[in-house]
């Protein structure tokens, strides 16, 4: 009997997340381990296990967080804060493989979605304007969207011009000038447009330390959604002119 032919579909892939800082910690780790383990004290044996099991959980957002299942979750998530609408127009800032951007376009029937990068090579594997393009094709929607080469800290738009901004686990790649990134994601926003971000949640993306970037940065009505696989999801909307010259006062 004949074989029936099987096509194979081609699943999108979004990479995964800071690489190489996971791969040398996880290789340390289990260097360190291994040489305390060798030493001939019960202490130092114990204390060794104790510091593999903390830097599990430690890797564990990242690593769980990178697999696809996450990946959808986070999308569908951030797409039901941000609660977009039809012909709305969405910015993706340092949309890597084109997560959220996709995510977006596939939501609506009619919008404009541009997703914005530097594709570096550390923070997200494979990562490469071509692997976005790509991913669109593959997820059907290649004429909703727009892959730009631009800097997050220099947004090469005009005020005003978006509906809806989002902004998945960059900040923290970015380096000491986030607060800057963040200014420049609020400045393109419109008035009352919503901004949604996905980060961390620790060290200098602490809860009161994104409250205050958010809220210098003109940002109010701030929100932390969880969303099960570590850091954290903040909403915020952009402060109107009026309110923000009443609260200068
Ligand atoms: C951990 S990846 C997240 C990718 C995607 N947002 C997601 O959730 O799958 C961080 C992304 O931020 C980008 N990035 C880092 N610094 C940037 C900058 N200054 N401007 C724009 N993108 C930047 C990296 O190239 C990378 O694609």
């Amino acid at each position: 009997m004949k074989k029936p032919f099987k096509v194979k579909r081609k699943k999108p892939s979004y990479g995964v997340y800071d690489t190489y800082s996971i791969l040398i910690l996880l290789i340390l780790t289990i260097l360190l381990t291994g040489i305390f383990l060798m030493i001939d004290n019960l202490i130092v044996k114990f204390g060794s296990l104790i510091f593999f099991i903390a830097i599990f959980f430690f890797l564990f957002p990242p690593i769980f967080g990178s697999t696809n299942f996450a990946k959808m979750k986070l999308r569908e998530k951030i797409i039901n804060v941000a609660q977009p609408k039809e012909n709305d127009v969405i910015l993706d800032v340092g949309t890597g493989r084109g997560l959220h951007a996709i995510g977006f376009a596939k939501a609506l029937e009619k919008c404009k979605v541009i997703g914005i990068d530097v594709w570096s090579q550390t923070s997200l594997s494979g990562n490469r304007m071509e692997k976005a393009l790509e991913n669109a094709k593959i997820e059907g929607v290649s004429e909703k969207v727009e892959f730009k080469n631009a800097d997050a800290r220099e947004l090469p738009f005009l005020d005003e011009y978006f509906d809806v901004v989002v902004c998945s686990f960059v900040l923290h790649n970015i380096g000491k000038n986030w607060r800057k990134a963040l200014k420049d994601m609020i400045r393109v926003l419109k008035t009352n447009g919503k901004l949604v971000i996905a980060e961390i949640g620790y060290g200098l993306f602490s809860k009161k330390n994104m409250i205050d970037a958010l809220e210098k940065a003109n940002a109010s009505a701030i929100h932390f959604h969880s969303w099960g696989f570590g850091g954290n999801i903040i909403s915020a909307v952009k402060t109107p002119a009026y309110r923000q010259r009443d609260d200068k006062k």
